[in-house]
């Protein structure tokens, strides 16, 4: 009998958690795996998941063995394999993503500390709540057991943007769009790249229409969070869910031959970008162990888009040093890593 998978998830009874949860319990991301859902949720929003988890039973769902409620992360993540961080403040019209991190930056430093005590050593975290890279280095800093390559970042709602908006140009599928990359931030500076895309096996970059992909594709992709978030009052959800469910099975069961995809990873220097940041890069994945794409070559304006990006990944990190504690980080042989910046434990 296959070994079932526990899986926490925090803002569970969220707009992204409505469609996520569902998609989770049928089995979609893990390979038709067992499921014990660990339900994260503030106490105040305990009675809304309660609901939630009733409409999870009235499902009858063959992969989903069991269902537990929690509003603190100590008992949420115990003995977790995977955790999915949703619960965060979300931007509303006129906020940038980078506006949240004073409220939310606090909820990833109390779930980092409880993931390094009560999750399994081998736990695996994908941050989604924004401003997630930032946040993702919050959580790891004060996870005391967790190396960086247990974390990602959802990149994979500005891939598939990016893919949608370069299919429905091309008038081919999407399916047939490879090699695509989301380079930095998930934020207004992040950088789509197609330069090294082909369609149906074969290299695009002759057939790219440059100024249309410079001036317009880019900037489209990078704004469409903001976009939806103008069109229909409140942000992203159902294709949030659909990114994670891509996300998590492309880490877990492995990304296609020849094709490669964008997560957020811990940065160590990997072309010329600052270590010690959780930057958006092409990986490809292999039994859940991550890779980035080594030798795409990056011409000048690929270079100057993607310093952007890192000196505002930064620049954010500059902003929480309270917040990545400096004893446990030398204690784990990082500290070196942005100096011996103005950090208190
Ligand atoms: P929402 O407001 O509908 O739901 C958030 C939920 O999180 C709420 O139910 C809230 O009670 C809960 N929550 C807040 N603090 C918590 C804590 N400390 N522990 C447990 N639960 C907590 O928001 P949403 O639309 O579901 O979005 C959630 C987050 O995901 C936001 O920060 C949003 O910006 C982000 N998001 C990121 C991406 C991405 O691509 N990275 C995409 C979509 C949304
Ligand atoms: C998105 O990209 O849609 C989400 O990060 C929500 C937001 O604030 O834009």
């Amino acid at each position: 009998m296959t070994q079932p998978l526990t899986v926490a998830v925090t803002g569970a009874a969220g707009s992204v958690c409505q469609s996520l949860l569902f998609r989770l319990a049928a089995g979609e991301p893990f390979g038709q795996r067992p499921i014990r859902l660990q339900l994260i949720e503030r106490p105040e929003a305990m009675q809304v998941l309660r609901g939630l988890a009733m409409e999870l039973e009235d499902c009858a769902f063959p992969l989903l063995e069991s269902v537990t409620l929690h509003d603190s992360p100590e008992t949420g993540f115990v003995d977790c394999d995977y955790a999915l961080l949703v619960g965060a403040k979300p931007r509303s019209a006129g906020m940038q993503r980078i506006d949240l991190l004073k409220d939310n930056a606090e909820i990833f430093a109390k779930q980092g500390k409880a993931l390094g005590q009560y999750a399994k050593p081998t736990v695996k975290v994908l941050v989604v709540g924004n401003p997630a890279n930032t946040n993702a280095l919050i959580a790891w800093a004060n996870a005391e057991r967790l190396s960086p390559s247990q974390l990602t970042v959802l990149m994979r709602l500005d891939h598939n943007r990016a893919k949608g908006f370069l299919s429905r140009k091309l008038g081919v599928s999407p399916q047939s769009v490879e090699r695509l990359a989301v380079w930095g931030n998930h934020a207004s500076t992040q950088f789509p790249d197609a330069n090294h895309v082909h369609i149906n096996g074969q290299p695009l970059r002759r057939g790219l229409d440059i100024d249309w992909y410079r001036e317009i594709m880019i900037g489209e992709v990078q704004l469409r969070g903001e976009a939806v978030i103008n069109v229909k009052g409140r942000t992203s959800a159902a294709s949030a869910a659909q990114a994670i469910i891509d996300h998590l099975r492309d880490w877990m069961i492995g990304t296609s031959t020849g094709d490669f995809v964008s997560m957020g990873v811990f940065s160590h220097g990997e072309y010329g970008v600052a270590p010690g940041l959780f930057f958006s890069f092409p990986v490809t994945c292999r039994h859940g162990h991550v890779d980035i794409v080594e030798g795409l070559e990056l011409d000048d304006f690929c270079k100057k888009m993607i310093r952007e990006t890192e000196q505002e990944l930064l620049r954010e990190r500059q902003a929480v040093l309270s917040l990545l504690p400096e004893k446990s980080l030398a204690r784990r042989g990082f500290t070196s890593l942005w100096g011996s910046l103005d950090c208190a434990e």
